[in-house]
């Protein structure tokens, strides 16, 4: 076996509401290696946000495996479970999940606050990583007097507080101009790599599938893997990717 820190097995999700059932993911399998940098696209509702939840702990699948470091998470007490996401994995949330009466600087303490630490230290480790992503002197601000490139910035800084082994960003630079999303693309490879970092993320944007070394692709429920050169190889026309651009649902 090839030395996979993440392996996903068969993986089948439903969503009950109401009436309805909805299958979204219908036995997905990939494996992601150490430090190795994975795109995941898909058409709005393909289920890229919840084959992102479930490897980080944070949602259960329906059926199907999981396997961090070759052990079966489903097997996890709620205990070991928080202590996954707290020190091995460092979510940037697509809505960014903010906590709106901290400051940018209380936001990135919290981890490593809940990672044990105290106050100053969390506040000096924080201090340090809002400096990295070039927002220390907007550590006291609330995230309403934050730019979305800034929140973002600050979603960074508290994804890797705790040096998680796996890097997850789901559509980092969806809100944000081409400039502003290049230069967060940029920050999180180089912090991906520096840390050594497995770094899974989505976007709708072709032009930013050119630095994964591994391409997935989402489609009715399950996935088909790309090398980055054929998506190379039509240029990065939005109109080649017209299928990732259309609901899922909705056609
Ligand atoms: N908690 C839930 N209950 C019911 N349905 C859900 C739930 N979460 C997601 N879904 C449904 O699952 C499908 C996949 O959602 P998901 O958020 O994973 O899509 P996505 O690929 O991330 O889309 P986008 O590109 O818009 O972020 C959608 O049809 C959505 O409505
Ligand atoms: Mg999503």
């Amino acid at each position: 076996m090839v030395d996979s820190q993440i392996i996903i097995s068969n993986l089948l999700k439903s969503y009950s509401s109401r009436a309805e059932e909805l299958t979204v993911l219908r036995g997905i399998s990939f494996e992601v290696a150490r430090g190795e940098i994975i795109c995941l696209l898909g058409a709005s509702g393909s289920g890229k946000t919840t084959t992102l939840n479930l490897l980080a702990g944070i949602d259960k699948p329906t059926a199907g495996k999981i396997y961090y470091d070759g052990k079966d998470i489903n097997e996890w007490t709620t205990d070991q479970l928080f202590e996954y996401r707290l020190k091995e994995i460092g979510f940037i949330f697509q809505e960014f999940y903010l906590l709106e009466h901290l400051n940018a600087l209380e936001n990135v303490m919290v981890p490593v606050i809940l990672q044990g630490e105290s106050e100053e230290i969390a506040q000096d480790i924080a201090l340090q990583l809002l400096n990295q992503v070039d927002l220390g002197r907007k550590a006291l601000n609330l995230p309403q007097e934050l730019s979305s490139g800034e929140k973002q910035r600050v979603c960074v800084a508290r994804a890797i507080a705790n040096n998680p082994s796996v890097l997850i960003a789901d559509e980092p630079t969806g809100t944000l101009d081409s400039k502003t999303g290049d230069g967060i693309m940029s920050l999180l490879l180089h912090l991906a790599k520096k840390n050594k970092m497995a770094m899974i993320y989505t976007t709708h944007d072709p032009y930013f599938t050119k630095m994964a070394s591994r391409i997935i692709v989402l489609q009715k429920g399950v996935i088909v893997e790309h090398n980055p050169e054929d998506f190379a190889d039509i240029g990065y026309d939005k109109s080649k990717f017209e299928f990732l651009f259309k609901g899922e649902n909705n056609e």
